[in-house]
């Protein structure tokens, strides 16, 4: 399937039942090796869709998390990351004792999930685990890889199930890769 908006392309590359089948393998594993007791710490914006379905997938599997947002942001022009990473909006829970899930849309730099990781444990977080959509693994910047992932892909920039290209295509049911400026 392909959508024409103008000057960009968008390919589907996971679609909405590749996706679903992937968070329910994803939350069976994160249960079977946490005891299932977890806060979720969810990094907004471009992870609430994955989150939503994330959560109800642990539920399903016997987990009992709890649920908690934070606002990161790390600053594009286009589809570049300039590097910088800003809290905008932090948790309203406690993180002292308690052991995480982070759960964020995309690993890229790194630089994003280094920072919420390092966050979390200097506030005493008893443990951190990660867990990603989607995991670019040649764009790594900073040494940092996540506990379970759900797709590897290549360094190339996918929109929809949450992500977004300058705040559109978040409401996209599946995942879909942006090509600009072709027929
Ligand atoms: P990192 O800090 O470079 O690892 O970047 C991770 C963040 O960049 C993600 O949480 C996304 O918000 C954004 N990002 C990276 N790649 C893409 C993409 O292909 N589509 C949409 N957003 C992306
Ligand atoms: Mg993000």
């Amino acid at each position: 399937m392909t959508q024409k908006n103008g000057e960009e392309r968008i390919d589907v590359l996971f679609s909405a039942d590749e996706i679903q089948e992937r968070v329910e393998t994803l939350a069976r594993d994160i249960v079977a090796q946490t005891d299932g007791d977890l806060l979720v710490v969810v990094i907004l914006k471009g992870s609430f869709v994955f989150a939503a379905d994330l959560v109800r997938a642990l539920e399903r599997n016997g987990a009992s998390a709890r649920v908690d947002f934070i606002t990161l942001s790390s600053y594009y022009e286009g589809t570049e990351s300039t590097g910088r990473v800003a809290l905008t909006h932090d948790l309203s829970d406690d993180v002292t004792g308690q052991n995480l899930l982070i759960v964020d849309d995309i690993l890229e730099s790194g630089r994003t999930l280094a920072f919420a990781r390092k966050t979390m444990l200097e506030r005493g977080a008893a443990s951190v685990r990660t867990c990603m959509l989607l995991d670019k693994p040649d764009r790594r910047k900073v040494p940092v890889e996540a506990d379970f992932v759900g797709f590897s892909i290549p360094p190339e920039f996918v929109v929809g199930y949450g992500l977004d290209l300058a705040h559109r295509y978040r409401g996209l049911p599946y995942i879909g890769r942006v090509t600009q400026g072709e027929g």
